[in-house]
């Protein structure tokens, strides 16, 4: 029998003053992760000085940078032993609560191949990009010689997040389109992924649409509180969704092609994201599958023709081009500045990898290593 569970076990806050919230804080001692930028924007001094007034001293560590690698994890390991915290709070994008997952992963890992039990940290995930939903998921995405790795672990799932969309007033123009993006296609492989449920699409829908009604409006302006808050919380329910439903080749392409050319995580996805769609949805041949259903009703739901499962899947996958092209997202790796020569080498290598990515499993069309070459052509 399959068994459908729908497991949440982050308790999450979320309004423009919830960063205040860690004044309630209970622990001694606290290592924040985060990264440069946010210590440069006064977020982390702001964090840290919360956490005193509940009685915690912190260290902080800052070395944060985009696609966390292991050597980074290694050093953030090493600084996290020798403070002592009993809380772990992550400050930042997807890559420094990633950080901050890793980093407990292999706490716990040393500590069970030694024998010693660990107490667990109490682990604090405030986001300040609206993207991986990473402060709601059991997923880490870790960088290792070129090649980003998913870690999928219960037990690095934040105890608790704080949606404080203040955190993201600041984000650059650019970013905002990245992970918005990223948001969106979250939701739709979670959507359509073989382990979606009830509970999972009903998250990944209102994602959906609060997404399509208010992403245009942060990317114009990132003081629009109303619509950045709709879109902070879009990013923590798609998050709810694909750490119960899980995703699907999207992601898989772009973790392959992310870690060999350095493209942030949401554009890649982005450049894939239609083609993913045609090839789910066989546009061009039945389009018949269920996929294709799926988009057909994701496309009812915008109020969009769908009289077929064709037409559906096509208006919405316009629908996407639409928004991306609002959000200044270029048309293929070939306009964002992906050299021809290295890209067609690359190219095996990349299926290869995407084929052995743990988010394959759940994609709704099982390829083939050729289906997801012809895949990355088709976006260059
Ligand atoms: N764990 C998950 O569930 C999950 C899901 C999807 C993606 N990921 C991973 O997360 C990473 C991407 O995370 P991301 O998209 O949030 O980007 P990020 O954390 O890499 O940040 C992108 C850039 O924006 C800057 N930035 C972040 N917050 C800012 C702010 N408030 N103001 C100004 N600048 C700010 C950062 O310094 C960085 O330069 C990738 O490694 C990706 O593979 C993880
Ligand atoms: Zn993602």
């Amino acid at each position: 029998m399959i068994e459908d569970k729908f497991i949440l076990k982050t308790k999450v806050y979320s309004n423009s003053q919830s960063l205040q919230l860690l004044k309630k804080t209970t622990g001694t001692r606290a290592f924040i992760v985060s990264d440069p930028i946010m210590e440069s924007l006064g977020y982390l001094k702001e964090a840290a000085d919360y956490l005193n007034e509940a009685g915690i001293s912190s260290t902080a560590f800052t070395g944060v940078r985009p696609d966390p690698d292991v050597t980074l994890i290694a050093d953030g390991l090493k600084l996290y032993t020798e403070s002592g915290a009993d809380v772990l709070v992550a400050l930042g994008g997807g890559s420094a609560i990633d950080t901050a997952k890793a980093i407990l992963y292999f706490v716990q890992k040393f500590n069970s191949a030694e024998g010693t039990e660990i107490k667990k940290p109490l682990f604090i995930a405030i986001p300040s990009t609206s993207g991986t939903g990473s402060e709601v998921t059991d997923f880490s995405v870790v960088t290792s010689e070129g090649e980003k790795v998913v870690i999928i672990d219960e037990f690095i799932a934040p105890d608790i997040a704080i949606l404080d969309s203040t955190c993201i007033q600041n984000v650059p123009q650019r970013v905002v389109a990245d992970t918005g993006i990223d948001v969106l296609v979250h939701a739709i492989e979670a959507y359509v992924s073989t382990k979606a449920t009830d509970f999972t699409d009903a998250l990944a829908e209102k994602a959906i649409k609060l997404l399509f009604e208010n992403l245009e409006d942060v990317y114009k302006d990132t003081k629009n509180s109303f619509a950045r808050d709709r879109v902070h919380n879009a990013s923590c329910m798609a998050g709810m969704a694909f750490t119960n439903a899980g995703l699907g080749i999207t992601h898989s392409l772009a973790h392959a092609m992310g870690g060999a050319f350095h493209i942030p995580h949401g554009r890649c996805n982005a450049l894939l994201l239609n083609a993913v769609i045609e090839f789910n949805a066989d546009i061009n041949g039945s389009a018949s599958s269920h996929a294709a259903e799926r988009y057909a009703k994701l496309a009812t739901m915008l109020d969009l023709p769908a009289r077929t499962r064709r037409e559906g899947t096509i208006n919405f996958m316009a629908a996407i081009s639409k928004l991306k092209k609002s959000l200044g997202i270029e048309d293929n790796f070939k306009t964002l500045g992906v050299d021809q020569a290295e890209f067609d080498n690359a190219l095996g290598q990349m299926a290869e990898t995407a084929m052995l990515d743990r988010c394959t499993p759940t994609n709704p069309r099982q390829p083939e290593k050729e289906d997801l070459i012809h895949i990355y052509q088709k976006c260059y």
